[in-house]
């Protein structure tokens, strides 16, 4: 089965699979959402079933705390832990700075309250999410559905006074309606190419009414882990400054596919 993955499915395994060798016994976790979440939800179980850990799971989406409970593992409501140890997710983007642009599942809110609400937060991502500059992928903006064309409206005067390349912004569908999050809100998703200063922006935006939250997730991250579509695994820590390279062994996962099939 391992063989049949295509190399991007590879990479994300291998980062996600190296990801949860950062999770010990009684941790209190955040679980991302995403293709390369779910490869380390998959992967976070296998290590409950195999090595007995114990861990207490909060889920940044309504899907992934579906794939995790049908795995086995125990999922709970924020405010029921209120603190995490560590949130393992994907991204859209990352740059040398380890900001981001997430949102691309929809799951942007959420995401962002529990990575925040956590000691720390490694990234798992294939090599191409990795940019010299954010923008290149389309920031997702979460807002309120009232008002919506009026909120859109601001953000597009707003983006005028802002380092950005462009400024298209189209609301998101799904089989010809609006997208609606878990939250039960709209996502805008900002075509802007290059963004000159994702700091400055991500507050921007959060000051107009109407927007709930931006996937800009700046100072959040600690670690990534970006995986290679041969199995090598490039650890990077913000705050180490340490780089570690390694790979992982696809055969070794037979299990996780198994549950694939
Ligand atoms: C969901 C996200 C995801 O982490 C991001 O879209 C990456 O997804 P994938 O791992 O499928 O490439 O932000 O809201």
């Amino acid at each position: 089965m391992a063989a049949e993955l295509s190399p991007i499915d590879q990479a994300k395994f291998a980062a996600a699979r190296r990801s949860v060798d950062f999770v010990e016994s009684g941790m209190k976790l955040g679980l991302g959402t995403g293709s390369t979440a779910a490869w380390m939800v998959r992967c976070l179980a296998e290590r409950v079933r195999e090595d007995g850990l114990q861990v207490t799971c909060v889920s940044t989406s309504s899907w992934t705390a579906d794939l995790a409970r049908g795995l086995g593992l125990p999922v709970v409501g924020l405010d029921e832990v209120k603190w995490l140890d560590l949130t393992i997710d994907g991204a859209d983007e990352f740059d040398a700075n380890l900001n981001l642009i997430k949102g691309g599942g929809a799951a942007l809110l959420q995401e962002k309250i529990v990575a925040t609400a956590s000691d720390r937060m490694i990234v798992i991502a294939d090599a191409a999410k990795e940019v010299a500059q954010l923008g290149a992928f389309p920031l997702p903006v979460e807002v309120i559905p009232f008002g919506w064309q009026t909120t859109k409206a601001l953000i597009e005067e707003t983006l005028y006074s802002l380092d950005v390349m462009s400024r298209e912004v189209s609301l998101r569908l799904v089989n010809g309606d609006p997208l609606r999050t878990d939250e039960g809100h709209y996502l805008l998703d900002l075509s802007l190419r290059r963004i000159g200063n994702p700091r400055q922006l991500a507050l921007v935006l959060n000051q107009i009414p109407g927007v709930v939250e931006n996937g800009l997730f700046i100072d959040i991250c600690d670690v990534v882990v970006i995986g290679h579509g041969d199995g090598r695994v490039t650890v990077r820590d913000i705050n180490s400054g340490r780089v570690e390279t390694g790979s992982v062994d696809l055969t070794e996962s037979r299990n996780i596919f198994a549950d694939l099939e």
